[in-house]
């Protein structure tokens, strides 16, 4: 899998910073996962918060998976794309009322639920609208997912997820309850992971879980592993590990009879299928640094300033020849707006080409309209 950047010619006089998404790309990763998930028997529901551009959901759709929504938006967004509400999950700490009725009234299959306030809202929303919710318990099975604290969700004290001493209580609630029926349990440990043993250890204490309720007598049908397969953003030609992966859960997990296994991956789909394209403003001389100073800012993508992220940069203008040390930062009023400090490019002139890769994943999905700066457009191979 090669992603492949247009030549800059091909750009012409489009305004930039633009995202571009190989197409190519994302459809090889769509195959893998779709191979991969079928043979084990899984259900993928691709968690649109990753990237919720309409032409990158349609194309998702079309492979069959459901969608993980954390929005009432992004569940419209998602349906309008082609995903079935029967394939519909809603999760997040905060659903309002109004989104809670919007997801009944389209009858999506669960609600991914963190805490009992929750479940006796959605209960008594559901009874006036003379529905029973399907709901899974969000449990926190406080594994440590070794990433950047910020995309760290399993740890104590989380606003994430009910806790396994909060279950027993839960599951009384649930006993008062008429218009929820609980069909499955949920766990998102954290995202951007590479250390394949913190998903051995999810598994471990999802196969502990699942025997705590086996023992209460309650049959779970769904067991959701959430996301957060992590991608390699210094080789963007390297496709997510997904054989390994399935691998994994196919070994560790002990699933009983009549049950199915879910999973909710974002970035390991979209990451590595787009990227950033700017130009290069000005070159500006410092005592030791030479700052690139681009069109794209933290508006654009702020994964750098907000967890401080390494995308991999290049100048799509220039190769070979002589190379210098960058800062490569954006115009926006804030020091965090860097993209990178120290990156080793083709000496880079005014208008050169730039391209921020593995940007597919929340990027596009991540910008903002600080400065009074433009969302940037899209564009597709296949636009070129
Ligand atoms: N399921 C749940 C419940 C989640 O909260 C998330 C991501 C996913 C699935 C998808 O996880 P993924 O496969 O993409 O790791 N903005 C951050 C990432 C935030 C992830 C939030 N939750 C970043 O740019 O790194």
């Amino acid at each position: 899998m090669t992603t492949m950047q247009p030549a800059p010619e091909k750009f012409g006089d489009i305004i930039t910073p633009f995202y571009y998404y190989d197409l190519n790309t994302l459809r090889a990763t769509l195959d893998t996962l779709k191979k991969e998930s079928e043979s084990s028997g899984y259900k993928v529901h691709y968690a649109v918060k990753s990237n919720y551009n309409p032409r990158i959901l349609q194309t998702i759709s079309t492979y069959g998976f459901g969608a993980d929504c954390v929005s009432g938006n992004e569940i419209a967004a998602a349906i309008k794309a082609g995903f079935k509400p029967s394939e519909t999950v809603f999760a997040g700490v905060g659903k309002t009322d109004r989104e809670i009725e919007a997801a009944l009234a389209a009858d999506i299959s669960c609600f991914n639920c963190e805490s009992i306030p929750e479940i006796e809202v959605i209960d008594s929303l559901a009874a006036r609208l003379n529905k029973t919710a399907r709901i899974a318990l969000r449990i926190n099975p406080h594994v440590e997912a070794h990433t950047h604290k910020y995309i760290t969700t399993a740890v104590e004290e989380s606003k994430f997820g009910i806790n396994t001493w909060e279950l027993d209580s839960v599951v009384s609630k649930l006993g008062e309850l008429e218009n929820v029926k609980l069909t499955g349990i949920h766990f998102h440990i954290g995202s951007q992971i590479t250390m394949m043993s913190v998903f051995k250890n999810l598994c471990t204490k999802l196969n502990d879980i699942q025997k705590w309720f086996s023992s209460k007598g309650i049959f779970i049908e769904t067991v959701n592993v959430g996301g957060g397969l992590g991608i390699d953003y210094d080789d963007p030609s390297k496709p997510p590990p997904f054989e390994e992966y399935f691998a994994l859960f196919r070994k560790h997990t002990e699933l009983l009879p009549g049950q199915t296994l879910h999973m909710e991956p974002g970035r390991s789909v979209t990451g590595q299928c787009g990227s950033l394209i700017s130009r290069t403003v000005f070159i500006k001389n410092g005592k030791t640094t030479r700052f690139a100073i681009i069109d794209a800012g933290m508006t654009d993508l702020i994964r750098p300033a907000l967890y401080q992220a390494r995308h991999k940069i290049e100048n799509l203008s220039s190769s070979g020849g002589k190379t210098c040390q960058y800062d490569v930062v954006g115009p926006v009023c804030e020091s965090s707006d860097t993209f990178a400090q120290s990156v080793e490019l083709p000496e880079t002139q005014r208008g050169d080409f730039i391209a921020i890769r593995s940007a597919g994943a929340y990027g596009e999905a991540m910008a903002s309209r600080y400065n009074l700066r433009n969302i940037p457009a899209s564009y597709f191979s296949d636009d070129f």
